[in-house]
């Protein structure tokens, strides 16, 4: 049975101060996703990290939104998994179609992240997902496929099963349209069939899959009750503590 996870992504959002208001007023909701055997995190910004993690409630995960592939060196501006281990940082996101998009993080470069995240016994949210053209061409499962063989190619099993997997259309993400359930279904189910190709069934089964792209407290439910979908990745309605409550009793109700 895999663990259900709603992880908050704040993309460039909060102030340290107001990313510490939001980590003092959670500790009731991680009490109830422990409750519920619900994992809830939320990935700020590398500058909120320190803060968030000192005033976080114990069991809240904390993700960043990026590493570099490098342990260390001359890499302006960039930050590796081993400072963000040193520090108490669990998970990082990874390939989020933003970086993609603006920053031209390829399916290659994240595989290099993943083996660095994996190498600190980090938890990669390695991201997939097409564009609106390639959604009505009709080509969704093909370019996620190449996504995630690019991604996780060459990973053992043990490692694949370590990573989790965010689905998440682009043209879903941020525009309030998100995908219908049975369309998110339908995909992550492909990607499960990728990952079953790839390492078996056995690890295929262990891999948590989540969705993401407007993700809201009155939708959330619908994406629980599919078999495949594990969770989900937030945008917009994270960054309230209330919203991010709803999302997680929506998932707990579903
Ligand atoms: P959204 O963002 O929930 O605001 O659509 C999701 C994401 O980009 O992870």
């Amino acid at each position: 049975m895999r663990t259900k996870l709603l992880l908050g992504n704040w993309k460039m959002n909060k102030t340290p101060k107001e990313a510490i208001e939001f980590a003092s007023q959670v500790g009731d909701l991680v009490s109830l996703s422990k409750k519920h055997n619900v994992e809830i995190g939320v990935a700020p910004t590398f500058l909120c990290l320190v803060d968030v993690l000192s005033h976080a409630p114990e069991g809240l995960i904390i993700s960043s939104q990026n590493v570099n592939e490098h342990d260390h060196g001359a890499y302006t501006g960039e930050v590796s998994a081993s400072m963000l281990s040193s520090i108490g940082v669990t998970h990082a996101i990874i390939g989020h179609s933003e970086r993609r998009e603006y920053e031209g993080e390829t399916s290659l470069r994240c595989h290099e992240k993943i083996v660095a995240l994996l190498k600190e016994k980090m938890t990669p949210v390695y991201c997939c997902g097409e564009s609106l053209d390639t959604f009505e061409a009709g080509e969704t499962s093909s370019f996620v496929e190449k996504q995630i063989r690019e991604g996780m190619g060459g990973l053992s099993k043990e490692e694949a099963s370590k990573v989790v997997i965010a689905y998440e259309p682009i043209w879903a993400i941020g525009t309030g349209k998100s995908a219908s359930s049975e369309i998110a279904e339908t995909t992550i189910k492909n990607i499960r069939d990728v990952l079953k190709d790839m390492f078996g069934e056995e690890t295929s089964e262990t891999i948590r899959i989540l969705y993401g792209g407007s993700v809201k407290p009155n939708n959330v439910s619908q994406y629980m009750t599919c078999p495949n979908i594990d969770g989900a990745l937030v945008g917009g309605a994270s960054l309230e503590p209330d919203s991010f409550k709803a999302l997680l009793e929506g998932m707990i109700n579903a």
